[in-house]
This record gives C-alpha cells, sequence and structure tokens, in this order.
C-alpha cells in the first residue's frame, strides 16, 4: 500500500547541513518527498506536536532542543512509507542503530538524533496535519 508519514530534521541535522544528505537516503529507499517547508517552532509548538510525551522525564530537553533552530518538515510518500522510513532513520539511539542508517552515520546522540519519522499510520495521518494542509501536498 502507497501510504505518507510525517518526516522532520531537526536542528542539529539543518546545523551541519545535512538536509540534502538526508533527503538522498530517503530518496534512494524509494520514499518521494510530496511536501517539504524549513520552519523554526516556538516552545509551545514544538510542546503540542510531542504532547505524547508529555509526561516524560526528557519531554522539557526535547522541546527545548525542537524549538532550538531551523527544522524542515515534511511529508514522504511510497511504498509501505512509514516502516520505510524508520528502516532508513535506524534506531532512536545511535548506538544501537543499523551501519548505513541515517541516526548511525549522523545521529550525535538520542536526543540529537538528526530525524523524527511517524511511528504508525495512524499517528503519520495526526503529524502530517498538525503542519501541512491537503493543498500543500504534492503527489
Ligand atoms: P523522536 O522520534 O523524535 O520521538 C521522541 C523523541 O524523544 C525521540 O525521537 C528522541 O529524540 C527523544 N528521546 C527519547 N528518549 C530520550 C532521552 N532519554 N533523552 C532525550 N531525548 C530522548
Amino acid at each position: 500500500t502507497v501510504e505518507r508519514t510525517l518526516s522532520i530534521i531537526k536542528p542539529d541535522a539543518t546545523a551541519r547541513n545535512l538536509t540534502g544528505a538526508i533527503n538522498a537516503k530517503f530518496e534512494a529507499a524509494g520514499l518521494r518527498i510530496v511536501a517539504q517547508r524549513r520552519i523554526r517552532m516556538t516552545l509551545d509548538q514544538a510542546g503540542a506536536f510531542y504532547a505524547v510525551h508529555a509526561a516524560r522525564p526528557f519531554y522539557d530537553e526535547l522541546r527545548s532542543f525542537m524549538a532550538s533552530g531551523p527544522v524542515v518538515v515534511q511529508v514522504l510518500e511510497g511504498e509501505g512509507a512509514v516502516a520505510k522510513n524508520r528502516e532508513v532513520m535506524g534506531a532512536t539511539n545511535p548506538a544501537e542503530a543499523a551501519e548505513g542508517t541515517v541516526r548511525k552515520e549522523f545521529a550525535l546522540s538520542i536526543g540529537e538524533n538528526s530525524v523524527h519519522g511517524s511511528d504508525s499510520a495512524e499517528n503519520a495521518a495526526t503529524e502530517i496535519a498538525f503542519f501541512f494542509s491537503g493543498l500543500d501536498i504534492v503527489g
């Protein structure tokens, strides 16, 4: 099934000019970038996006990091896009990420881990709607 997922290139990666290198990995895996925008989130916006993690001990660190610099929010489309994107990203903790994945190559730590990707098709729909309207997405 062709599906869509929400991806974020995080501040640690935009700071090191890695947007193109990361996008090249997505495209090489067959994911199509059907929407993309570079933004700087406020603390409140970052907190709202990650509201599901509000009770976690790392929530404050997570939202301040995500508001600390530019991010690139994007919609990736392809066959099994949610799972495929998670494969390309690698494990959340770069120390556990497989060879060739974005996080193995580029992530600095479990927090500064270069990319976010939706973890299910259901969450993808919610996360895409957080940043994009239907008119922004061109398949
Ligand atoms: P992400 O896929 O963006 O979803 C939630 C994020 O929380 C996750 O990637 C990590 O970057 C971050 N995270 C998870 N565990 C920790 C932790 N122990 N300390 C800091 N950040 C964390």
